[in-house]
């Protein structure tokens, strides 16, 4: 089978490197890739929304599946404009069309799909310009702290989390003035959940659904979770506290009534599903949705993964994912993401990357922002650089064998995390 994989970050380095995996691959193609994924099929430079070069890659490649890693090219109708031409509309599309990629585009849509099904959520009202006095007076019926939600994509930015009751106001006037551009013309404002998050993964056809192996994110810069959100410094997998009988309610209360909710509504989806999840008391209750797999969630679910990834997405092309099941490594998985000195502010590129060669069987190296350098080397080319994957018998043996090759990885202005899992391993003893 011929892949096109769309993006060109961590989690599409995890996704390549599972689909090398399978004795069903023939070539694979990722657009744009990036230093690591290069070593794992082609990179190709194509632009995601120039949706006219997309198809005319598909047919001169004779490409047989698309998978789209990112949310945007989803939003943006990446799988409405491959159906619309003739020469690929029978090429499977791994990701949703525009309308079910508004379970991640428009916060106000996701919200108002969870009331509909009676998908546990927080208590939210949605304001534009033109009621602001009544996002106002939502907002003095809360308690402290405030969560203000831009409607739209902001790149992961787009949420304010205000302890003040005044500042709350001011920054709803300054969401709908622009803060985030059309993004937050209408801003959700919603109560505020405490509890532990983790995220799940589910691929699904619409009808049937596997659900993938769980991970917690660590969002913060610093440690202890301190300093400025990120995409996400580390994970690990499987997540202590989500055990037999919170994952029987996630999949009862959350993932089956989504599924079935997308089907009621009449929104085809074929696709990942990745529902941000909090644990409030023993309660799960969802946060977000995302039509896309987690990233860095992804380096720790993929070498979790036992079945072959081509026959899961073969089966949910085919609409025959009722009859599939994901097997999983019993073992945990962590994953420590070096980034770039001043990230998630200001940084620099093109740093040389050393120490590469010198990681070591005992964890993956999944490239991130990486490029090569056009000379046998790679450099640094992202604010997230590279995620340093172990699989092992506890959270503790998996840590130390990503630290180890975290310290044998070497760039100017490095910097990582030191506590990623330790939250889960207090967790996990508090639960003995
Ligand atoms: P989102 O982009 O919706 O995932 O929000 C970003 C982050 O804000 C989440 O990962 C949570 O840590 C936090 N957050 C969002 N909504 C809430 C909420 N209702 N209560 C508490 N924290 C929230
Ligand atoms: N790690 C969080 C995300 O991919 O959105």
């Amino acid at each position: 089978m011929n892949i096109l994989l769309i993006g060109g970050g961590g989690r599409e380095s995890a996704i390549a490197w599972k689909l090398r995996q399978s004795p069903r691959l023939s070539n694979l193609y990722i657009a744009p890739g990036n230093g690591g994924t290069a070593t794992l099929g082609q990179n190709v430079a194509l632009d995601p929304n120039d949706h006219a070069s997309v198809c005319d890659f598909i047919v001169s490649n004779a490409i047989d599946m698309v998978v789209v890693g990112p949310e945007e090219p989803l939003v943006k109708g990446l799988h409405d404009a491959i159906l619309a031409d003739s020469r690929t509309a029978n090429v499977p599309v791994i990701g949703p069309k525009a309308q079910g990629a508004e379970l991640e585009g428009s916060k106000d849509f996701a919200k108002a799909f969870m009331v509909r099904h009676g998908i546990p959520t927080a208590r939210y009202k949605s304001f534009t310009s033109a009621n602001v006095a009544e996002g106002e007076a939502f907002l003095e019926e809360l308690r402290p702290p405030y969560v203000l939600k831009a409607d739209g994509l902001a790149a992961g930015k787009g949420v304010l989390i205000i302890d003040n009751l005044d500042e709350a106001k001011r920054e709803l006037r300054a969401m709908l003035d622009g803060m985030f551009g059309a993004a937050s013309a209408t801003v959700v404002i919603e109560e505020f959940l405490s509890g532990v998050e983790l995220s799940v993964f589910v691929l699904t056809d619409g009808d049937g659904y596997v659900i993938l192996p769980e991970a917690k994110d660590y969002k913060r810069i610093g440690d202890n979770d301190e300093g400025l959100n990120t995409g996400g410094m580390g994970a690990v997998s499987p997540v202590p506290f989500a055990d037999a009988d919170f994952m029987k309610k996630v999949e009862e209360r959350i993932v089956r009534p989504t599924v079935e909710g997308l089907k009621k509504d009449g929104i085809p989806y074929r696709g990942f599903i990745f529902l941000g999840l909090i644990k409030c008391g023993d309660e799960p209750m969802v946060i977000e949705y995302n039509v896309r797999m987690g990233d860095p969630e992804t380096e720790v679910v993929m070498p979790r993964l036992k079945s072959d990834l081509i026959d899961l997405l073969e089966a949910a092309a085919q609409g025959r994912l009722r009859e599939m099941k994901a097997e999983t490594d019993p073992r945990t998985c962590t994953t420590v993401m070096m980034v770039s000195g001043g990230y998630p502010g200001a940084y620099e590129k093109g740093k040389t990357m050393n120490g590469l060669g010198d990681v070591d069987g005992n964890s993956i190296a999944f490239h991130a922002g990486t490029k090569e350098d056009g000379k046998g080397g790679i450099v640094t080319s992202g604010g997230r650089v590279i995620a340093v994957s172990s699989l092992g018998d506890s959270i503790e043996d998996a840590l130390a064998k990503s630290y180890a090759n975290v310290r044998r990885i070497s760039f100017d202005g490095a910097f990582y995390r030191k506590d990623i899992g330790q939250d889960m391993i207090r967790i996990r003893d508090s639960r003995k």
